[in-house]
């Protein structure tokens, strides 16, 4: 294989990288043909950057492309990109990405408007071009994401499914997974959130992988090695070290927390009620109330006792259960309904079951 060429690997779809020598670590950009909105993807740094130019211009011409796809915002496909905007010089030039992109990506300086895949369906229908946009987050970026051509059955996906090894095949061969252990063991955060990621991109139906790393997947390989790669443990769960003290501060942090529904949680330790990131402001007397049930979770408190523990500095109070019922009812309100259960004549169960 000439790999001094582009690459036709299906319809229109090139391979318009270079040989980096002695680099275990191969870029791969892909150009897909489509007149004068044809779309880059993932054009690399500038260690390619003459070469990708000249296979574009060899194929097409630079003034043809339209969109450039960037996966995520890493240097080894993304740095090139204000160099071919001057190449490319365009008005309606759009980089695609995903929006937490962003905020990193504008730091090479890049000059063009973008294509926010997550304010567009994650799909472009244009141009003839239908481009579908999977999300796989925190593989390896928060807004990683891999893009999938429905004209071709393509998958574009990024450093998902990249190889690294001394020697470099251009398809990979049965052995592929051996090239892309390392590789995902160490950049993908876990085995779960990969198998998330694993999972969106298996119900595709693809002809092709394209990673921006190692080998290109042939169909006959894709579902042996997705099998592969969702049982290889990734991450920070690789080393012991790191997973025992992540295990650790999960069970810590499990034990000062009372999941309840819908985002709700009871943080023990501050004594607070949240709805994800916001505090729930209870009254003082609602969060006696709140922290009497939640130390009894999952267990009937009856109102003598809820009275009781709420005016224990009054012991000659005369007992009110329209009192505690009204405390109830503005907790209700301020949490998912069925939170509190009530049990008639008996009393009130926080509830987590
Ligand atoms: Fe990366
Ligand atoms: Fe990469």
């Amino acid at each position: 294989m000439n790999f001094k060429e582009a690459i036709e690997i299906a319809q229109n779809i090139y391979w318009v990288g270079m040989y980096l020598e002695n680099d275990p670590f191969q870029c791969h950009p892909y150009f897909i043909d489509n007149g004068d909105a044809s779309v880059l993807i993932d054009p690399g740094s500038m260690l390619e950057f003459d070469s990708v130019v000249k296979k574009v211009n060899s194929i097409s011409n630079m003034s043809n492309i339209k969109y450039i796809i960037l996966h995520h915002q890493d240097p080894d496909l993304a740095a090139s990109v204000p160099e071919m905007e001057k190449l490319i010089d365009r008005e309606d030039l759009r980089i695609i990405t995903h929006s937490r992109m962003v905020p990193l990506i504008k730091h090479y300086l890049i000059q063009s408007a973008y294509y926010e895949i997550d304010h567009y369906s994650h799909r472009l229908q244009a141009d003839g071009l239908d481009l579908q946009f999977v999300t796989t987050p925190y593989c390896h970026s928060p807004g990683a994401f891999v893009s999938y051509d429905l004209h071709t059955k393509t998958l574009f996906s990024g450093d998902i499914f990249g190889g690294m090894g001394e020697s470099w095949d251009f398809y990979a061969g049965d052995d592929y997974f051996e090239r892309a252990r390392q590789f995902h063991a160490e950049y993908m955060p876990s085995r779960d959130i990969f198998n998330y990621a694993l999972k969106k991109i298996e119900v595709l139906d693809m002809e092709i992988i394209a990673p921006q790393h190692g080998s290109i997947i042939l169909k006959p390989q894709i579902a042996a090695l997705i099998k592969q790669m969702k049982a290889l443990e990734c991450g920070l769960y690789l080393e012991d070290g790191y997973r025992n003290e992540l295990l650790l501060s999960l069970s810590e942090s499990q034990r000062h927390t009372l999941y309840l529904k819908e985002g709700v949680y009871w943080d023990y330790e501050k004594r607070k009620l949240f709805w994800h990131d916001t505090e729930i402001l209870l009254k003082p007397k609602e969060k006696i109330v709140f922290t009497l049930l939640a130390s009894k979770v999952n267990n009937t408190v009856s109102p003598i006792d809820i009275f009781n523990h709420l005016y224990k500095e009054q012991p000659h109070k005369d007992f009110s259960s329209n009192a505690i019922t009204s405390f109830i009812k503005r907790i209700r309100q301020k949490i998912p309904q069925g939170t509190i259960k009530s049990s008639y004549g008996v009393g009130y169960m926080l509830e987590t079951k």
